[in-house]
């Protein structure tokens, strides 16, 4: 990877920003995490001793961003209340966290001579639009308060390049998975919470009818897209997709981890959950023109070695 000098990954103690600190740091970069670990945690990135800075605070904190954020080449912004269940029960906490914090994560950029700041956005900005794939040129249906705050931030990103020069590249994840993602809240993404069930023996429950699909992208690819999108000319002022390009319905998810882990259990269905869609699946021509992206892991590949760590983590 082209070397960035000195970065900071807020939400680096959480599950996507702990697999980038990783591959930052194995690239020669000095790192500083901050994360109020809410959801995150220290054993996510014990591993990396004092090859890290670790600073624990909350984003909305203006005295510390300006402190942690000095110096830094490159801010990746991951720190977010990430669950859409949630912020449909608290959308007033979740706007705190996902629009104050990330304009404030963005002006702490601007007044300390960031170069670029790379952020996490969200597929779930598209909504329930039918036409498949989703791409970028859309117009976003959020159904959500997250995807609304997901959305806004993207407007933030675009304000602040435009009045104050800031590079910035908004990435719309779609559904992430892979080692380190907590099975352990009713929140979780749906394959870590399929793949403890699976390995105890235990029947998941399907909102809904399984039919709804989804375009799950493993994470270190995830990781591989930001590093692209804080080093590549072409990305800055883009929103880009990162996914896969294909998708797999929920119950057929359930079907190949259970044969992946040598089990067959019928899993029980409950009420659709509000805020869900019913389909996702992205395009990725616009990522690959600009960044050259392509992802390299299949979700088969993904799910073994994601598998491998919950039987044994490391
Ligand atoms: N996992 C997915 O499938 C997915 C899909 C689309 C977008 N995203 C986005 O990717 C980013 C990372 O998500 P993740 O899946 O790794 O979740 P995660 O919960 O593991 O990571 C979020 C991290 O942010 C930290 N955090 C939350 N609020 C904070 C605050 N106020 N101040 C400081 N730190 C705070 C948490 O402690 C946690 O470490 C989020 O912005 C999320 O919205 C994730």
């Amino acid at each position: 990877m082209e070397r960035i000098s000195h970065a900071l990954v807020t939400g680096g103690a959480g599950f996507i920003g702990s697999h980038l600190v990783d591959e930052l740091v194995a690239g020669g970069c000095r790192v500083t995490v901050l994360d109020n670990l809410s959801t995150g945690h220290r054993h996510n990135i014990d591993h990396l001793g004092d090859r890290i800075d670790f600073v624990e605070g909350d984003i909305r904190d203006e005295g510390l961003l300006n402190k942690v954020v000095k110096g830094c080449e490159v801010v990746f912004h991951q720190a977010a209340v990430v669950s859409v269940s949630q912020s449909v029960q608290d959308p007033s906490h979740a706007c705190e966290i996902n629009d104050l914090g990330t304009v404030r994560v963005l002006d702490a950029s601007r007044r300390n001579g960031v170069r670029r700041v790379v952020m996490a956005s969200s597929s779930a900005v598209y909504g329930d639009d039918p036409r498949m794939p989703k791409t970028e040129d859309m117009a976003p249906m959020p159904l959500s308060p997250y995807a609304v705050q997901k959305l806004t931030g993207e407007f933030y990103a675009s304000v602040f390049g435009g009045l104050y020069g800031l590079e910035t590249v908004c990435l719309r994840y779609f559904n992430v998975f892979g080692p380190r993602q907590d099975p352990s809240s009713p929140y979780s993404g749906v394959i870590s919470i399929f793949l403890k069930k699976a390995s105890a023996g235990e029947a998941p429950t399907i909102y809904g009818d399984g039919g709804q699909s989804r375009d799950f992208i493993y994470v270190k690819d995830v990781v591989r897209a930001n590093v692209l999108a804080a080093t590549e000319a072409p990305a800055a002022g883009q929103v880009l997709n990162v996914g896969t390009g294909t998708s797999i319905r929920i119950r057929d998810l359930w079907e190949l981890i259970g044969e992946l882990s040598n089990v067959k259990i019928d899993p029980v269905f409950g009420p659709p959950r509000a805020g869900d869609i019913r389909e996702s699946i992205s395009d990725i021509g616009r990522i690959r023109q600009s960044l050259g992206f392509k992802p390299r892991v299949v979700l088969r590949q993904g799910l073994i070695d994601t598998l491998a760590w919950y039987r044994a983590p490391s």
